[in-house]
């Protein structure tokens, strides 16, 4: 099995210190119950922004608000003792100025009490990144596939393809590095372009679709429990069926329900005086 021993919570510098080590094993986490069952596994737990498709139904990201964030990353970091916590700051959140983006962090910091933030972005988000680690913020950044650009993007689609976009995907892991990130998220980025950035950078890649040449993995909880549906993209492995498991589980309930099978009496309160049913 493969957990993790130690009761002090993994701090930034230590996850930053993984560079080229043992890979960072990463997953998102929305609430307390979940991430309780995951921070014994993992380093570092993302409540990412992908929250807003995963729990509360949107067709994207860019609906989530600085208040889901925070409410989601106050229950994680609750349910956790070990694993590193970072939030993402959403969509509109931090764009317009680092002067914004540093009151959308400073808020998440302070009210979740989590160990960072991740945002979206490259060599355009540069100054912003800086502004934030100067300060004392720990940044993740993010790039590749940006679910927050999706509109111009037009949709959710792999980059690095052509040598334009490899450069792109390159240069914006660079200046996220340059401006003080303790690690970049790599999402849907071609193998060999990941795998060269991967071995270009100071600091920790962790791979979302993009190959076992980073130096650490993130999936969305949901997708590896199979809890999100039928469809999955490429990247991700299902490596359990919940799914088919609740679906089992609430169908036996509604049965036994109906032939009023459930309650039974050793889920009653009964009076002392009254015989107890095959006792
Ligand atoms: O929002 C999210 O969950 C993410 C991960 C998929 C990297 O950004």
């Amino acid at each position: 099995m493969s957990t993790l021993t130690g009761s002090k919570r993994i701090s930034i510098p230590e996850i930053a210190g993984r560079k080229g080590g043992t890979p960072l094993v990463c997953l998102t986490a929305y609430t307390a119950p979940m991430a309780r069952l995951l921070d014994p596994h993992v380093d570092l737990l993302l409540v990412g922004d992908s929250l807003g498709m995963v729990v509360y139904g949107f067709a994207t990201t860019l609906p989530v608000t600085l208040a889901m964030m925070i409410a989601h990353g106050a229950a994680v970091v609750r349910g956790t003792s070990r694993a590193a916590v970072i939030v993402d700051l959403p969509f509109g959140s931090y764009q317009e100025s680092p002067e914004r983006a540093w009151r959308a962090a400073a808020k998440v910091m302070a009210e979740t009490g989590a160990s960072g933030v991740k945002l979206e972005g490259g060599a355009e988000m540069a100054p912003t990144i800086q502004f934030l680690t100067r300060r004392g913020i720990p940044v993740c950044g993010h790039v590749g596939l940006m679910p927050q650009a999706v509109q111009s993007a037009g949709g959710f689609r792999a980059t690095g393809r052509t040598a334009a976009e490899a450069e792109r995907v390159a240069a914006d892991a660079a200046a996220v590095a340059a401006s003080g990130a303790f690690a970049v998220v790599i999402e849907g980025t071609l193998e060999p372009v990941a795998r060269a950035i991967t071995s270009s950078l100071p600091i920790p890649t962790i791979g979302i679709g993009a190959s076992a040449g980073c130096d650490g993995q993130i999936l969305v909880t949901e997708d590896l429990l199979g809890l999100t549906g039928s469809f999955a993209p490429r990247f991700v492995k299902r490596y359990a069926d919940l799914g088919s498991a609740v679906t089992a589980a609430v169908d036996a309930y509604a049965t036994e329900v109906r032939a009023r099978r459930f309650p039974g009496p050793e889920h009653c309160y009964l009076p002392k005086s009254a015989p107890r049913a095959a006792e």
